[in-house]
């Protein structure tokens, strides 16, 4: 009995394994649904009552879990890049030569795939067996989701047979997607159930991964197209176009638009035929992705901190539809930047309704010769920020009207400025109305006057209800004043009071943070605070004196000198000082910070960086208290690496030092 059962529960694993594998991936069931039905339900009794029978890759394993309390996060042994973009076939074509340099070979050819718009992750299959699947993450740590992707009816929980050995260890990547007549299926539902729907196909994907209740993501409808692998043990590629045969063998869902071995022309052919199918399929495709088809040509070009240099992505032009300008209006954002807005004909654009559309500035509305009346070609860039593209001239009726920045600000009237060597127009009067509530946050800060208690929501209701119209006007707040507050409570009130006063004793530094002059942080400040001593000699300083200090930036130092020969800035600093602000130059506060994470660390700068100069770069970090080296060695701490970083970057890789990419090289620089 006990062996005919065994028997029994292995012969419905593996038959209903294979009606699902006909079912979910080959969309050629040979039963019928309620067959099927009956088969799983046999199957669940007998592993009900007997447990030891229940394998972990059998069918009825597809339900979901226990609910976790959070998902753990586990690094990529190899992490999951992202892709460079080609934008036109040109690229294409640049792309394909620096191949062929790099190679020094010019019969390269490619595999050429639709790229999925969903969500990448990541399986791990040891000894054929699914034991984890992890999200892309960061690209170098996903979050685990097993359990949510074991209801996956179209991923193998076990490899299928095939002609090769079981590897020993396999991970599989792939894009998780949900086809549009599911999608419309599922908002249906939803809608029904009084639930709110999703956006579009991928935000339905990415909810339904991001469930701790994996018995939920076993309701919803997704499926995966797998395209590569990570790290394999006990299996070898030759090419792209072997490997996704060998995973199609394994029983994995492989698009069927996929050309490989194609030479660079047929590509661009290919693509060309991808764009005019794109409509029709099932699911968003969002472009194409090219990789050089042999594995050993991959391995050879390598890759850059964030993505290879053997394949690229050829994105479709986004969605463009036309609609009218009815007029521009002008913004003016925290720092006091102008922004013109476009306020458009409310427009459909690839499912999202477009009624405004940013400007930029000034010189792009001159570029693109934007008037009020005019037709327009808008997009969503990115496709999700609306942009106008451009504007039809062949529909210009002749009454449309040109656009001129106003030279005064739209919000307090005081006159603007446009700033050398910048586009951007700026209203510099640190009362402006529209930039006060933003300042106030700043000014009262942690690093600036660090009032506890007087939190965002306070602040803008002081600023709404008229009570504050200028920094000086927080130190003329009372008790009773703070007593007409919404729903503040009397201890509270009390707090607040002391902390003002509290705050009245200042350091240098820390109060010139707090004035929230452009380009100056908490560094800048202190570089400030140590040259001058005083707010009468800084005041007094005129560019050349400011452009002298080592480490200030010729930005920082124009806006220095701009905001203190503004007058109206001069009356508030009065009026701070009248209110019993007392400034102290506290030398401890103006050493070298040594909290910074760059501080006493050694760099190297290497390869193009796109945001700064290199000797800039250098000057900011010794004033943080860094050395900059030329040659990586044991003693470098972290290496820089900007576009093309070439040998350095090798060696550092080597040496396993912290390598940075420039924007992260940026977002430590402001810690
Ligand atoms: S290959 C190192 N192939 O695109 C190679 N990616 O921008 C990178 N994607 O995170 C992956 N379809 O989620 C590859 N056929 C395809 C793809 C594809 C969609 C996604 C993937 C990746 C992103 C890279």
């Amino acid at each position: 009995m006990e062996n005919s059962l065994k028997e029994e529960a292995k012969r419905l694993q593996e038959e209903l394994t294979g009606h699902s594998f006909r079912y979910h991936v080959l969309d050629d069931p040979v039963i019928a649904d309620s067959e099927y039905d009956r088969l799983l339900a046999r199957l669940v009794e007998i592993e009900t009552q007997n447990p030891e029978l229940s394998y972990p890759d059998s069918p009825t394993k597809r339900v979901g879990a226990p609910p976790l309390d959070a998902f753990e996060s586990a690094a990529h042994s190899i992490p999951m890049l992202s892709l460079d973009n080609a934008f036109g076939d040109d690229d294409v074509q640049s792309f394909h030569e620096r191949n062929i340099k790099n190679l020094d070979f010019d019969k390269i050819f490619y595999t050429a795939e639709p790229k999925l718009d969903g969500v990448a992750v990541e399986l791990t299959y040891e000894n054929g067996m699914l034991t984890r699947a992890t999200t892309r993450g960061d690209g170098i740590a996903g979050e685990v989701i097993t359990e949510n992707v074991r209801t996956i009816k179209s991923i193998p929980l076990r490899l299928m047979e095939t002609s090769d050995a079981v590897p020993a260890f396999l991970e599989v990547r792939g894009e998780i997607i949900i086809t549009h007549q599911d999608f419309e299926r599922l908002n249906k539902t939803r809608l029904g159930k009084g639930e709110a729907v999703f956006a579009n196909p991928r935000n339905a994907a990415a909810g339904s991964l991001r469930q701790l209740d994996s018995r939920v993501t076993a309701t919803r409808p997704l499926t995966i197209f797998v395209y590569g692998v990570g790290m394999v043990r006990g299996i070898a590629f030759e090419t792209q176009g072997q490997l996704l045969g060998k995973l199609k063998d394994f029983g994995f869902p492989v698009n069927k638009y996929i050309q490989a071995g194609i030479s660079i022309k047929e590509v661009l052919k290919f693509y060309n035929k991808l764009s005019r199918i794109r409509a029709d399929l099932d699911y968003e495709i969002d472009g194409m992705v090219i990789k050089v088809d042999r594995i050993d040509m991959q391995q050879a070009l390598g890759e850059k901190i964030k993505s290879p240099r053997w394949a690229i992505a050829y994105k479709f032009a986004a969605v463009q539809e036309t609609s009218t300008i009815l007029d521009i209006i002008v913004q003016v954002g925290r720092t006091g930047t102008l922004t013109p807005v476009a306020l458009l004909e409310p427009t459909n654009v690839g499912g999202v309704i477009v009624s405004r559309a940013t400007l930029h500035n000034a010189d792009e509305i001159k570029r693109k010769d934007i008037r009020v009346g005019d037709r327009a070609l808008i997009t969503r860039a990115g496709d999700v920020i609306p942009k106008v593209v451009k504007i039809i001239e062949s529909e210009r009726r002749g009454n449309e009207l040109p656009f001129e920045m106003p030279d005064r600000c739209p919000v307090c009237n005081s006159k603007v400025r446009r700033l050398e060597d910048e586009t951007a127009i700026k209203c510099i009067n640190v009362a402006c109305q529209a930039q006060l509530s933003e300042r106030i946050k700043h000014f009262v800060s942690k690093k600036g006057f660090d009032m506890d208690g007087l939190g965002k929501k306070i602040v803008d209701q002081l600023v709404n209800e008229g009570m504050i119209s200028s920094f000086a006007d927080l130190f003329t707040l009372d008790r009773e004043r703070l007593a007409k507050l919404d729903r503040q409570a009397e201890k509270s009130i009390a707090n607040l009071v002391k902390a003002i006063e509290g705050s009245k004793q200042i350091s240098f530094p820390r109060f010139l943070f707090a004035l929230g002059i452009d380009h100056t942080g908490e560094n800048a400040a202190r570089l400030l605070a140590r040259q001058f001593d005083t707010l009468e000699n800084l005041m007094a300083a005129d560019k050349k004196n400011l452009e002298n200090i080592h480490g200030m930036g010729e930005k920082t130092a124009a806006s220095v000198v701009r905001f203190f020969t503004n007058q109206e800035n001069e009356i508030i600093i009065r009026k701070i000082l009248e209110a019993g602000v007392k400034i102290e130059n506290d030398l401890f506060a103006m050493q070298i910070p040594s909290n910074h994470p760059f501080s006493a660390k050694t760099l190297v700068l290497t390869g193009t960086l796109e945001t700064q100069n290199r000797s800039e770069a250098k000057k900011r970090l010794e004033a943080l208290g860094a050395k900059v080296t030329s040659s990586v060695s044991a003693k470098t701490d972290f290496l820089v690496a900007g576009r093309d970083a070439g040998s350095k970057l090798a060696k550092a890789q080597n040496l396993g030092i912290t390598i940075l990419n420039e924007v992260e090289f940026n977002q430590m620089m402001e810690d």
